[in-house]
Formats: C-alpha cells, sequence, structure tokens
C-alpha cells in the first residue's frame, strides 16, 4: 500500500501586482469568485483529496489569510443570537481543526521552487502535494482528488497536465512525453516557459501536483532558472534524471487562471452562472450584453 498523500503546499506569497490596486491590502488570495475567496476553493479541493494538514508559504502582509482560517467568536456569536444557522454553516467551512494548519514565511520572492522548499521541514520524508490557488479548476470530481486516485497506482510524482494553444506554451511548465496512456503520460523531460519556438509539446503544467520528498532534496540544490527565480520545475526534472518516474495526469475539468484579469473575470462568470440562486439573473444580463453587441 502507497503512503497516503496528507500534506498539501499553498505557496501564496506572491504580491499580486496584477491586482493592484485591490493587493496593496488585500492578499490575492482573498480576493472572491462569487462569494468565496481563492483559497476557499484551494482548500476545499485538498479536503476532498484527503488532505489533513494543510502549509501556507507566506510573506509580510499576508495576515488576513491567516485571519480567515481562525475563529470569529464574536461574528458567530452575534449570527447565533440571530438564528442565522444558514449563515453559520457557511462560516464553518473555514475552519480548521487546531493545528491542521501551518504557516510559514518566505523571506524573499526567489520563485515558486524556493517556496516549496521553504516548507520543507514541515513536509518531512513523505510524499506531498502541491496546489497554486491561481489556478481554479471546475470540476465533477476535484482535480486534486482524481490525481490522488491515478498516483495510487503509478506513484512518483504526478503533475496535472492541460493542452494550452502553442504560442501560450511559452507561459507554463512544458512536458516532454515519451509515452501516453489514456489521461496519463509518461514525462522525458520538463522545461519551465521555453521560449516558444523551443517547447517540447504543448501539454502544459498546471497548478496541482503529488511530489516525492525527493523533489526537496533537488531543491537544496537547484540554482536559478527561467526568470532568474528557482524553478519547481527544474527540480521535478531532476527527479527524472535521478530515475524516478513523473507523470502528466490530462485532468477533467476547466481551469481558470486567476492569477489574470481576464481569467480571473471568466472564473467569476462561470461560477456565478453555475449558482442556482444566481444563475438567471446574470444569464438574462450576459444575454442582453450579447444582444447589444449584435
Ligand atoms: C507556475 C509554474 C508553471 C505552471 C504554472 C501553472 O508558473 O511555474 O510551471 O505551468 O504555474 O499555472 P506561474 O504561472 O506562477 O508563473
Amino acid at each position: 500500500m502507497r503512503k497516503k498523500v496528507t500534506k498539501a503546499i499553498f505557496p501564496v506569497a506572491g504580491m499580486g501586482t496584477r491586482f493592484l490596486p485591490a493587493t496593496k491590502s488585500v492578499p490575492k488570495e482573498i480576493m472572491t469568485l462569487v462569494d468565496r475567496p481563492l483559497i476557499q476553493y484551494a482548500i476545499d479541493e485538498a479536503r476532498a483529496a484527503g488532505i489533513k494538514e494543510f502549509i501556507f508559504v507566506t510573506s509580510r502582509g499576508k495576515g488576513a489569510l491567516e485571519d480567515y482560517f481562525d475563529l470569529a467568536p464574536q461574528l458567530e456569536q452575534e449570527l447565533r443570537k440571530k438564528g442565522k444557522t444558514e449563515l453559520l454553516d457557511i462560516l464553518k467551512s473555514t475552519n480548521m481543526d487546531s493545528g491542521a494548519i501551518a504557516y510559514i514565511r518566505q523571506h524573499k520572492a526567489l520563485g515558486l521552487g524556493h517556496a516549496v522548499w521553504c516548507a520543507r521541514r514541515l513536509v518531512g520524508n513523505e510524499p506531498f502535494a502541491v496546489i497554486l490557488p491561481d489556478d481554479v479548476i471546475a470540476a465533477e470530481k476535484p482535480c486534486l482528488q482524481q490525481m490522488v486516485e491515478a498516483y495510487q497506482e503509478t506513484g512518483g510524482n504526478m503533475v496535472a497536465a492541460m493542452e494550452v494553444a502553442p504560442e501560450r506554451a511559452s507561459s507554463y511548465g512544458v512536458l516532454d512525453i515519451s509515452e501516453e496512456n489514456g489521461q496519463l503520460v509518461k514525462v522525458k523531460g520538463m522545461v519551465e516557459k521555453p521560449p516558444a519556438d523551443q517547447a517540447p509539446s504543448n501539454l502544459a503544467v498546471i497548478g496541482r501536483y503529488i511530489l516525492s520528498p525527493s523533489v526537496l532534496q533537488n531543491l537544496n540544490k537547484m540554482k536559478s532558472g527561467a526568470g532568474g527565480e528557482i524553478q519547481l520545475t527544474d527540480a521535478i526534472a531532476l527527479d527524472i534524471e535521478n530515475h524516478n518516474n513523473v507523470y502528466g495526469y490530462r485532468f477533467r475539468g476547466q481551469r481558470f487562471d486567476c492569477g489574470s484579469k481576464s481569467g480571473f473575470l471568466q472564473a467569476t462568470v462561470s461560477f456565478g452562472l453555475a449558482r442556482e440562486e444566481l444563475h438567471d439573473d446574470l444569464k438574462a444580463y450576459l444575454k442582453s450584453l450579447m444582444l447589444d453587441d449584435a
């Protein structure tokens, strides 16, 4: 029996400059899709996949994230007094068991690989997941859960993978594939943000990973790569050289790039339409816009 994946790292140290001025005082991960912050979607997905320990790699100015997962006794008392049990239930999804959540600071913005490395002592010697909350994935079965199930069969390292338009490949980590087997692909190489004409495929890495602790060891010796940053992609690629398997998993679901304004707006519309109480109003509004455009 393979060791269960029970720990997940959430790299949330980024400054979110693309969303200034909002992110001047609000962490990007607290920005909301409909009424739930981005980080809530990530946590729910992790929980569905069996994650029990949540490790946040944060930075200065991210205090609102810690408050978000704390109890809010005054608010809860008020709601109880007013008999608002539905709202109390909604608040429950933000509660964490004592000791289930840990925050560690990345003191310098040296890249995603470095952020993950900052959590190495909390992860220890076991497989772990990494979730990038910017990548929001709408799926019937949550993406990380799909991957954990596939990982039970494969072991090794696994990254979520999605085809992108060839001209977009240079914005992603890109997989060099040796074998295709349905949703699983075996990976023989990985490149972070390759120049447009040098991408080995158009299968891109999306922000969900299940990694073996050897990747943390690789990160010990990692030099800066693409963009002058220490790249997680490079540390995973090094594992292939060390004869550990790496798989890409073509997940079922729709991914929104909530690190970009356009992606964030698309996600807002899509998650809005998916809510029964908002669906009709929003759809009517979108239809009226289309008529205006015609
Ligand atoms: C990160 C990873 C990249 C991956 C992408 C997915 O890049 O480094 O390999 O393809 O997330 O969203 P970033 O978008 O943070 O530059």
